[in-house]
């Protein structure tokens, strides 16, 4: 099987209440770590790639990584460009390669978030390729931007119809109440989102594929672990996974999770050199950072996506 797009997946998901789990990919461990959990329990994958991802592995590397996750799997796997910023990076991942671009006009005004919004639709389309929209702005951190709470805003449900209309696009990000990285909610507060929101979206765009960034839960095993063996992360809180349970049985069919990833690599690969501070082939520690990756990721596909057997 090549890799595929996310049309079938997300048609499938929409149906079925359960959402894709879209993470993000860095480099050999991260993409096998993910593969090898979802092969476990045979789900569909979407495997993504930031413009830091891009810049730190190289996009042949990156895209060779997900061949081979296919060949090695033959699970239906879509590789997709996160947060695409201009016309020219999405065309650059349609020409190489990539099933799925995210075109990331958040921060630009609502008329030319739909030009170039368009722009990127209009090339992909004719390559064969699928386009992620955006309107709404989330909180944190990605690349090297990062995005005040003051500055970030909710998606309004009375623009989502005319977006898609005048774009084309196949699936839309909304900003509901989550945000990148690992510091989502304030200490003490009981995080929250807006399903209002998502629902007047989803009325309004009926059996329209909904996505969902800034997902991570911060699941506290991995940070404790991490503090536990020399790390410093305070007031980590993510979106608990009851409300990610709730977006899937939704009009949400793709979630993204990356600083989850990112936490659980560490935790392992910190825990190793704590017990094992005499180790030095990169092998020993990467193996236990990928495990603990498997782990993490087999547990989203069955406990929270609901993806586990709809390969
Ligand atoms: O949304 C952002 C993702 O977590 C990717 O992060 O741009 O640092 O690779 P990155
Ligand atoms: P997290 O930082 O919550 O993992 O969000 C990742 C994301 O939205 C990637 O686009
Ligand atoms: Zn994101």
């Amino acid at each position: 099987m090549p890799i595929v797009t996310t049309t079938e997946m997300f048609e499938k998901a929409y149906k079925g209440g359960y959402a894709i789990g879209a993470f993000n990919v860095n480099n050999m461990e991260i993409v096998q770590g993910i593969t090898e959990a979802a092969a476990e329990v045979n789900s569909p994958l979407i495997l993504q790639v930031s413009a830091g991802a891009r810049k730190y592995a190289k996009h042949v590397y990156l895209t060779k990584l997900v061949e081979a996750a296919v060949a090695d799997t033959g699970l239906p796997i879509a590789l997709h460009l996160d947060h695409g910023a201009d016309f020219e990076i999405c065309k650059s991942c349609v020409d190489g390669g990539f099933t799925s671009v995210m075109i990331d006009g958040s921060s630009r005004s609502f008329e030319d978030n739909i030009a170039v919004t368009h722009q990127v639709v209009e090339y992909a389309h004719d390559h064969g390729v699928v386009v992620e929209g955006e309107l709404g702005r989330l909180e944190g951190v990605e690349d090297d931007v990062v995005v005040s709470a003051e500055d970030s805003s909710y998606t309004r449900p009375e623009d989502v119809q005319e977006f898609v209309e005048r774009t084309g696009v196949d699936s839309l990000a909304i900003a509901i109440g989550t945000s990148h990285g690992a510091y989502k909610f304030k200490p003490g507060t009981k995080p929250q989102l807006r399903f209002d929101i998502l629902e007047e979206v989803a009325r309004r765009l009926p059996g329209f594929p909904i996505v969902l960034h800034g997902a991570s839960s911060v699941i506290p095993k991995y940070v404790d672990i991490i503090n536990a063996n020399g790390g410093k992360l305070v007031d980590a809180i993510g979106v608990p996974e009851d409300m990610l349970r709730k977006a899937a049985s939704m009009a949400v069919c793709k979630i993204n999770i990356d600083s989850d990833l990112r936490l659980a690599m560490t935790a392992g690969i910190r825990q190793h050199f704590n017990e094992h501070p005499e180790h030095f082939d990169p092998r020993q520690y990467l193996t236990v950072g990928r495990d603990y990756i498997r782990e993490l990721v087999k547990d989203k596909i069955v406990n929270v996506l609901g993806s586990d057997g709809k390969a």
